[in-house]
Parts: C-alpha cells; structure tokens; sequence
C-alpha cells in the first residue's frame, strides 16, 4: 500500500481547514442535472455545479449528453486545434450559459447551429445564444478553439489537464484539468458518451478511452478515432499523445483491450500488463461484472507528472506501474469511474475503496492480509499525517489525493468489514457497485446500502472513521 506513489512530487503537508461536517442530505436529482447552484438564478445557468471545493467546475442548466471532440495536435510547436460539438439538454430556461475553458483562444461558437455571443472570464466560456432555450430542449453548442494548452495548478500543487512530454502529452484531468484542452461541462455530476477523433504527426499515437473505431495516416498525419458510449464524467477523459508500442486483444470475457507503452518503459510495464486480464477477472469476481466494454493502459514517460489516473476504460501511468497501481486503476473502474462522485468531499469512495482493493489484492495473492495492513497504519501514532484530517470531508480541495482519504478510507472499510463479516462486506461492495452502475452516490447513500445489508446500526462506525478528527479508537 504506497498511496503515496500517486501523489504529485511537490505535494504540500496538508491543514485541516475546518471541523468536518456531516453532510448527510440526499443529492436532489434536479441539482445532480445542474438546475440547482449557488449562482443560479432566473434564466441563466450557473457558473458553477456547486461544489465548495471547486466552485466553478461544472457549470449550471443543462447536461452534456454527448461530446464529439476533434483534435488536431503538433507535437513540435504544441499547438492545439480543436472542435467540440457537445450536444446537451437544457434543464431550465436558459438565456445564457457557461462552460468551462481555460486558456487557448477561442475562434467561434454556434448554438443550433447560428453564430452565438461569447466572452471569456477566467475560466467560464459565458455563452448568450441568439434565442432563448426551452427548459428540456435539445440543443448543440460548437466551439472552435486553438493554443497551446497548458496545464493547470491544482490546490495541492500537482499539474492536470494538458501536460506536454517530450514526445506528445500526457492528459490526465483530475479534479480539473478537462477545461484545459476542451470547453465542458467538467463536474463529475454530469457524465456523457465521448467520441474523440486526434490527429497527431506520423509515427505519434494519440490514445483516447472506448474503443478505437479507425485509424488512418496521410500526407504525415495520423487520424485515431475514439468512441465510449458509457456515461463518463470529463476528468476521466484523455487524449494522451506519444510515441507508443501498441498491443491489442479481446479477453475471455469479450472486453476489447488497447495498450499503448512508451519504449522506454516497456520491459518494466509488461510483466505488470500481462496481468491486466486476470485482475480485472479477480475484481468482477469481487465487484460484479465489470462496468464497460474496453479497458487497456498507457503508459507513458513522464516523470515531472508523479501519479496515475483511472481514465476511464484506459488508466495513464505516468510511468511503468506495480502490481498495486494497476490493481488501484482497475478497481477506479467500478469506483470512481461507473459509480461517480456527485461531490468532491465525498472522494473516500474513489480512493479508499481502490486502496482497499489493494489491500484485498495482496491478501488474496500471497501477500499482507488487510488486517496486517491496517495494523501497520494504526500502529502510527496519533500526531502522524495519517490522522491530520477525517476522509469523509476532507474540508478543501488541497486534501482530496492526500494520505489520509487514501488510507484511512481503507481503513474504514476494513472496520466495516469487521463489523458486518465476510459474507456482508462483499455483498456491500458489490451490490454498491451494481445499484450505482454508469451513475452516481453519495457517502450518505454508501452508509444507508451497508446497513440495509447488514442489518446492523452503522453510524457510530462511520461517524468515528470518516467524519471525526483524530486516530479513532481501537476498535
Ligand atoms: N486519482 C488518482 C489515483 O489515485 C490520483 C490523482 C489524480 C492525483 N490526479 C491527481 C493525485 C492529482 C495527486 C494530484 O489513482
Ligand atoms: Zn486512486
């Protein structure tokens, strides 16, 4: 268990801001379409999704359906030429709307296809079309836009969004980093199918999650054509560009695998990929059937970028990864990916879950039990970062990749394990992960499945190992 493997080299020591709080209120469907915000008010859609942590992600009124994405990237100048088409469903009169972009330059935008008023405030595309939107219409937006991305500065320090490498880009969006390379509406409560065609110069190639529909190459340039018609939320998109080794098969199960590996680290990636198919075997035997139809890996080689992400169907490494992160990843599919968060406080059902995956990985392949495991982490003493914040708020967006939202939300499952036994903890998980499927749930939600379960009272367990400060006592 190394969460610290995925966080970013120049991570700070975290503080908690403020007493966590209980945030126990179910998610109204018409604020999970983006109806509701902060900002929301008469016929203009919010700015953001209304999300403390990331206020301005997402943005409010309407639901991106689909995202048809046409990139074109010079990897010499780094340049980039895109087309996003995004067809969306008003949920409320709108007169105005935004969408998230940050940075590049922005040639036009139509909606229903006539010319539309913009202007760029920070990072809000304010887009006014010529005629009012019905609350429930269908509508397209167009944008071109062009530029040199560049990746943004997230709280905790680390880079995302459009990360230049010396042979393409590594793309990874997590929390916030869609809006740097297409304009979105990139909050996890609003999820979409996505087809990204990117051309990159000859003998680049340019990975995208789904299945590859086409490739074709001419006068130098090469066109990949990317489809994944599951729902998926913009921070688990990826365009990543490099000079890749490509492998492709279907599994026993039918799941069409894409890997794309750098040269350079190729040897050390391949004894690790060769298990891809037995892992995730392992986990749809734990977790239920896995949630998509493609699944696959790049690898690339970039070392200033210090972690991975679970792009969905195809997670990127920034480097070879170990038996753990690939587990890690691949467990991200059914948590975080199908299952997604409707708030960023709530992100313990991403990153303890996919370390607790590992912990069950190891235990069940001849390693440490996760009661090992977590006696190791609970022998700490209580001044220990481990214990500096609660993982069920982690009180700001700096906190969400830090060590205690990873270990000590594994640790919480390993005491609900405790509690419920064997036989109820796995029906927990799987039935979390069949119940949420290509959706969305929340703590809260996450609290009331494990006692309906169990039938046991729960939340003195949950109480203490999410939402208190300071080591909880042994149990
Ligand atoms: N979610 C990733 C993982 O645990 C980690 C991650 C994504 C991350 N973006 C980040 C960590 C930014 C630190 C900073 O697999
Ligand atoms: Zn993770």
């Amino acid at each position: 268990m190394k969460p610290s493997r995925r966080q970013p080299a120049r991570s700070r020591i975290s503080v908690l801001r403020r007493e966590a709080v209980i945030a126990t209120v179910p998610v109204a469907v018409a604020a999970l379409l983006g109806a509701a915000g902060p900002t929301a008010a008469g016929t203009t859609g919010a700015a953001g999704a209304g999300d403390p942590y990331f206020p301005l992600s997402g943005n409010g009124g309407y639901h991106v359906r689909h995202y048809g994405l046409t990139l074109r990237y010079d990897t010499s100048s780094r340049h980039l030429d895109g087309t996003a088409v995004l067809s969306a469903r008003a949920t409320q009169r709108l007169t105005r709307f935004d969408l998230d972009l940050k940075g590049l330059t922005v040639g036009g935008v139509t909606v229903e296809g006539t010319r539309a008023a913009f202007r760029r405030t920070g990072q809000e595309l304010v887009v006014t079309p010529r005629r009012t939107l019905r609350a429930g219409q269908d509508f397209r937006v167009t944008v071109t836009y062009h530029g040199i991305p560049k990746p943004v500065t997230d709280p905790d320090g680390s880079a995302d969004g459009w990360i230049p490498t010396d042979d393409g880009a590594f793309v990874a969006n997590e929390p916030q980093g869609a809006m740097t390379w297409f304009p979105a509406n990139a909050h996890p409560k609003d999820k979409s199918s996505y087809d990204i065609t990117i051309t990159v110069p000859q003998g680049r190639t340019a990975v995208a999650g789904g299945v590859l529909l086409g490739q074709h190459t001419a006068h130098g340039l090469t066109t990949f054509r990317w489809r994944e018609t599951q729902p998926m939320a913009a921070y688990l998109a990826t365009a990543t560009v490099g000079k890749f080794q490509v492998q492709q098969y279907t599994t026993r199960d039918g799941i069409r695998v894409y890997n794309a590996v750098d040269a350079r680290e190729a040897r050390a990636a391949a004894p690790v990929l060769k298990k891809l198919p037995s892992v995730l075997e392992w986990e749809s035997r734990l977790f239920g059937p896995y949630p998509f139809r493609s699944a696959g890996a790049i690898v690339d080689h970039a070392p200033d970028v210090g972690y991975a992400l679970e792009t969905q169907t195809r997670p990127v490494y920034d480097s070879a990864p170990d038996i753990s992160t690939l587990v890690h990843e691949s467990a991200h599919q059914w948590f975080g990916d199908s299952v997604s968060l409707t708030a960023w406080k709530d992100i313990w059902l991403n990153e303890g879950f996919a370390t607790y995956a590992e912990w069950l990985y190891a235990e069940q392949h001849g390693g440490d039990s996760a009661q090992k495991t977590f006696d190791a982490l609970y022998a700490r003493p209580a001044g220990n970062h481990l214990w500096a914040f609660p993982p069920g708020d982690p009180g700001s967006g700096k906190n969400i990749f830090d060590t205690p939202v990873y270990a000590r939300g594994a640790m919480t499952l390993h005491e609900l394990r405790r509690a419920v036994g064997d036989r109820d903890f796995f029906r927990i998980l799987r039935a979390w992960a069949t119940a949420h499927r290509g959706g969305h749930g929340t703590t809260a939600q996450f609290e009331r499945l494990a006692e309906q379960i169990s039938g046991k009272r729960l939340d003195g367990l949950f109480q203490t190992w999410l939402f208190t400060k300071g080591k909880p006592d042994s149990a």
